[in-house]
């Protein structure tokens, strides 16, 4: 939105599925509303609270069906978080420069965990060689970014990282962040405390916690009937399981103490109905 605004280009927000992927629908209805014009499709690997991967192959799809060839669209993927994550799952392979897309960007500053914002942007040439397509002589190279300069730390920091932690070093962090993510995820239900997952994913999303002080002392990012934990490599087991009965035992406060009315929110429409705990759904779900 802000970029948009940026460049005064009209912008149209297309709606969200339960798992926080794009509406496939909208988004066709979307491109059909507006297929006088080329469309510059943001997609998101890895969305900021659900952790929801958007299926490149499924807007291809669209984007082919609405009759938008591929000089007419430029795809970017926001794959800040988990772009670091998806190599090495075997979807991979989905998100491409094989594919039709112009641009990918993953932050440095979250899986890789460098200590200042820092990000890398993945384009093809062409794009760059739009910005500025001659070797500037005497830096002995391209001036390729908006305001010239361009910080050299971020570009060490990544790269120490990288080679530091290395290929197998990245995958077993990958692996451990989404193993732990699954065990929140399985004892908030174990608890009776609804809890989305999405695949491949170590971010678990359930029921808002009803008392500020403990969401600021866990750190809970919150939107609306929801809350989430983003599973990182410094967080244990040990972390998990004291965040879990604490929540488990304020919750029975909140929820039976002094207001004898209130019941365990219905967040069916935030994390599907298969995921709600509340009086209602529990009954229907075989965890
Ligand atoms: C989906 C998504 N895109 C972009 C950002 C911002 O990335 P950066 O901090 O590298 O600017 C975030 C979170 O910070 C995010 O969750």
């Amino acid at each position: 939105m802000k970029v948009a605004r940026l460049l005064r280009v009209k912008c149209v927000v297309v709606g969200t599925l339960i798992s926080g992927e794009i509406d496939y629908n909208q988004l066709k209805k979307s491109l059909l509303a507006n297929k006088d014009k080329p469309a510059i499709i943001n997609l998101n690997i890895g969305t900021t609270l659900k952790g929801a991967i958007d299926d490149l192959d499924l807007v291809l799809q669209s984007l082919e069906d609405c009759g938008f060839t591929q000089d007419r669209f430029y795809i970017h993927c926001d794959a800040a978080l988990y772009g670091m994550m998806v190599p090495f799952d075997v979807r991979a392979a989905d998100i491409s420069f094989k594919k039709p897309i112009g641009s990918i960007t993953i932050s440095g500053h979250k899986f890789l965990g460098c200590p200042m914002p820092c990000g890398i942007f993945i384009t093809r040439l062409r794009h760059i060689d739009f910005l500025s397509s001659e070797k500037v002589e005497y830096i002995a190279s391209k001036d390729n970014t908006i305001s010239g300069s361009r910080g050299g730390h971020a570009a060490i920091f990544i790269c120490y990282a990288l080679n530091k932690k290395g290929f197998e070093g990245l995958q077993q962090e990958v692996q451990e962040c989404i193993k732990k993510a699954i065990y929140l995820r399985d004892s908030l239900r174990y608890h009776g405390i609804g809890a989305l997952l999405n695949k491949f994913s170590n971010t678990v999303v359930f029921e808002r916690p009803q008392d500020d002080a403990f969401a600021r002392k866990w750190s809970l990012a919150s939107k609306g009937n929801i809350s989430h934990v983003v599973v990182m490599q410094h967080v244990s087991q040990e972390m998990l399981d004291s965040f879990v009965s604490e929540f488990v035992k304020n919750r029975c406060a909140w929820y039976q103490g002094n207001n004898k009315q209130m019941k365990p929110p219905c967040v069916a429409e935030d994390i599907g109905a298969e995921n709600c705990a509340c009086a209602f759904h529990k009954t229907t779900i075989s965890w």
